[in-house]
């Protein structure tokens, strides 16, 4: 039998009986399909492996310890035989095809009346693939698809709208690189109608959206808020109601000062499904970016993550606690002064990383009581992450006297310092 000469369709055995003869691995499996495709099982076979009799004993299929018999065949809709018999495959197949029952005989491949393709499901996506007579091809081919439409690298949109309520996902998109996007984000925004997006994030993926794909800006800046959160709510809400999948892209992690809570919790107010997919914040990685770890054996055991504004007066004001101010700049003299008057040394370096992951990155060194001055000399402008702490002494940009090596204990790498950095950090 050629390839050419099958058919491939889709089986909807919800609620249907089917027989699968045979109680080893293979029928054990099929079993298992079978089930997920919602059929009523029967198993018949004088012995059965463990994954069947667990399947019986908890009711999701029936077992009957014995021979197969031509009666089997009076009630179902499809069969499935997989005895390890040639002989007792090929009886149960000829009796099918009598009866007109469909029948996969999986100990002859060439006069099985039907096959079985190699299955996986992605989201709501069911992917088949029959390949000549090479199951191990076919499964290759199939895990190529799956992986591929996980990413989102293949269109993933759906074209017929649902006739019920849209949803939201809060996606998480990292610092603005692409390649810090996770492989969820990235199949969410290949399934989305509708991207409302930041000014912040993986800007770049906009332009490679499928057509007809609708972005919303709302991007904002540091006391500059174009369209405000309730209105980002209230668009997020009116997007799904009207039925579409509304991927709402922000920069960094949702839940790391970038008001995610509140969307989530507006979402669920009226009544719409929402999911939260974490990204790569910016407070970590953007550090890292310029070769700071938030945390490094020796210099620092901890961090802190916040704004700038009243909380810094709170925290542990010590060169061995990292402190990473998000949306600082503005606030930056102030939130050094305090830092001072809780007791951090004037000597504690600080780092300033603008525009993380772009090509025009910079990064500003100096110490707590000279990175003010510093910064107004050479313009420092958002977006930037200010990096307060020991930790700031393993960036190669530290000039000599802050900077310190690695030791050699540590983990990091030290034959290769740089190999954590964004592209283009000096070494
Ligand atoms: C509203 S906060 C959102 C933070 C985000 N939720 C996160 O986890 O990264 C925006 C601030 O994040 C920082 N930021 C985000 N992306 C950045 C980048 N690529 N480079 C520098 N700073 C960045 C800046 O401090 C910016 O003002």
């Amino acid at each position: 039998m050629a390839l050419m000469d099958i058919y491939p369709t889709a089986l909807r055995l919800l609620g249907r009986p089917v027989l699968v003869v045979g109680g080893g691995k293979v029928a054990a499996r099929r079993a298992k399909g079978l089930l997920d495709a919602g059929a009523l099982v029967t198993v018949v076979a004088p012995d059965a492996v463990d994954a069947v009799r667990q399947l019986a004993d908890s009711g999701l299929l029936r077992w009957e310890p014995r021979e197969y018999r031509t009666q089997d065949l009076e009630t179902p809709w499809f069969v499935q035989t997989a005895t390890g018999v040639a002989v007792v495959d090929a009886k149960v197949s000829a009796e099918a095809e009598e009866r007109r029952i469909w029948c996969v005989n999986a100990s002859d491949h060439e006069n099985s009346a039907a096959w079985t393709p190699a299955v996986a499901s992605v989201a709501d996506v069911k992917i088949a693939v029959n390949a000549g007579a090479d199951p191990r091809r076919a499964m290759a081919v199939r895990d190529a698809v799956a992986a591929a439409l996980d990413e989102g690298s293949l269109p993933l949109r759906h074209h017929r709208r649902a006739s019920t309520k849209g949803t939201v996902a809060l996606v998480g998109g990292g610092p603005g690189d692409p390649g810090l996007m996770t492989v969820h984000a990235r199949r969410l925004l290949a399934e989305a109608d509708v991207v409302v997006a930041d000014r912040l994030g993986p800007r770049s993926v906009l332009d490679d959206l499928p057509e007809g794909v609708r972005v919303i800006e709302v991007g904002k800046t540091p006391g500059h808020h174009p369209v405000p959160q309730d209105e980002i709510n209230r668009i997020l809400v009116r997007e799904a109601l009207a039925g579409n999948r509304v991927v709402r892209l922000k920069g960094g992690d949702p839940y790391v000062l970038g008001r995610g809570g509140e969307e989530l919790a507006f979402c669920r107010e009226h009544d719409v499904d929402v999911q939260v997919v974490s990204g790569v914040t910016s407070a970590i990685s953007v550090p890292a970016a310029a070769g700071i770890p938030v945390t490094h054996r020796g210099l620092a055991t901890g961090f802190s993550v916040v704004t700038g504004h009243d909380e810094l007066g709170n925290l542990p004001a010590r060169p061995d606690h990292t402190v990473i101010l998000l949306m600082g700049v503005k606030s930056l003299a102030r939130s050094m002064a305090t830092l001072a008057a809780s007791g951090l040394p004037a000597d504690t370096p600080v780092a300033i990383v603008e525009r993380g992951y772009a090509a025009d990155q910079r990064v500003t060194i100096s110490t707590a009581e000279g990175i003010a001055s510093r910064a107004a000399e050479v313009g420092v402008e958002n977006p930037a992450v200010i990096v307060v702490g020991d930790v700031v002494r393993l960036s190669p940009y530290a000039p000599e006297h802050l900077r310190v090596t690695p030791n050699l204990s540590s983990t990091v790498p030290v034959s290769s310092p740089g190999s954590y950095l964004a592209p283009g950090t000096p070494r």
